[in-house]
């Protein structure tokens, strides 16, 4: 009884825990698609005693794997992974990446490169020509957050984006805090022309963490449709 976009998730949650093999150390990713694997994951460690050692990328993801009965490490113990299975929020035909709607692109990306390989699962939507409709997350360090964001607010006039536009995440009433401690700022932008180029010049910002752009680190993409039917994209 999954409604379309649940089943498209669902599906390629599904077949993305068919490339988990015994033995494996395997980055969980964070959101709702990545939900969904990690339950995969945990039926599999249940029915067929699957054995596999799980570092999550959010203290939410870590939750649910207890729950599923995964053994969790952190990743100071693991060091290097076989496989990390995320969600995304935008993928295009290089398989370069927006993360970060749910403000854990930090952890997401050091876990991903972590790894020897990153497959990626994710419902048809979105799937775009060029990256940038979705809101650009950047996180940032609390001191001087506003001092950061004027320097990317600069930034972006000299690059080839199409809006300029940068807001503070919030929950509620207050400033969205991340796993890590941090701000998140929302670049929206459009369109991103080199989105290479934007990556590196965003991390050289003062204050500036992490952003929200994968280049070159998602291997495969698991493609779920509202129908049940996957797609494998590499
Ligand atoms: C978390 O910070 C993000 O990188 C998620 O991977 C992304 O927001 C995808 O989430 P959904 O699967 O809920 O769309």
């Amino acid at each position: 009884n999954l409604s379309p976009i649940e089943t498209a998730k669902f599906a390629a949650a599904r077949r993305a825990v068919d490339f988990v093999e015994g033995g494996m150390r395997v980055g969980l990713g964070s959101g709702s698609t990545a939900a969904w694997m990690v339950r995969c994951l945990g039926q599999r460690v249940r029915e067929e005693g699957l054995k596999i050692t799980g570092v999550p990328t959010s203290d939410r993801t870590a939750a649910l794997a207890r729950a599923e009965g995964i053994t969790v490490v952190a990743l100071e113990e693991a060091r290097w992974l076989d496989l990390t299975i995320d969600g995304t929020d935008e993928f295009d035909p290089d398989l370069n990446l927006i993360k970060g709607g749910g403000g854990a692109h930090l952890r997401e990306k050091i876990v991903a490169t972590a790894s020897d390989q990153m497959i990626v699962i994710a419902d048809a939507a979105k799937e775009v020509a060029h990256l940038g409709a979705f809101p650009l997350p950047v996180e940032v360090v609390p001191f001087g957050w506003q001092t950061s964001k004027a320097l990317i607010e600069e930034i972006l006039v000299s690059l080839d984006v199409l809006g300029r536009e940068v807001t503070l995440r919030m929950k509620g009433d207050v400033p969205f805090t991340s796993d890590e401690g941090n701000r998140i700022l929302d670049l929206h932008l459009g369109r991103i022309g080199n989105a290479r180029q934007l990556a590196l010049v965003l991390n050289q910002v003062p204050g500036v963490v992490e952003n929200g752009l994968f280049i070159d680190i998602c291997d495969r993409v698991v493609i779920g449709h509202g129908d049940g039917r996957v797609e494998l994209r590499d």
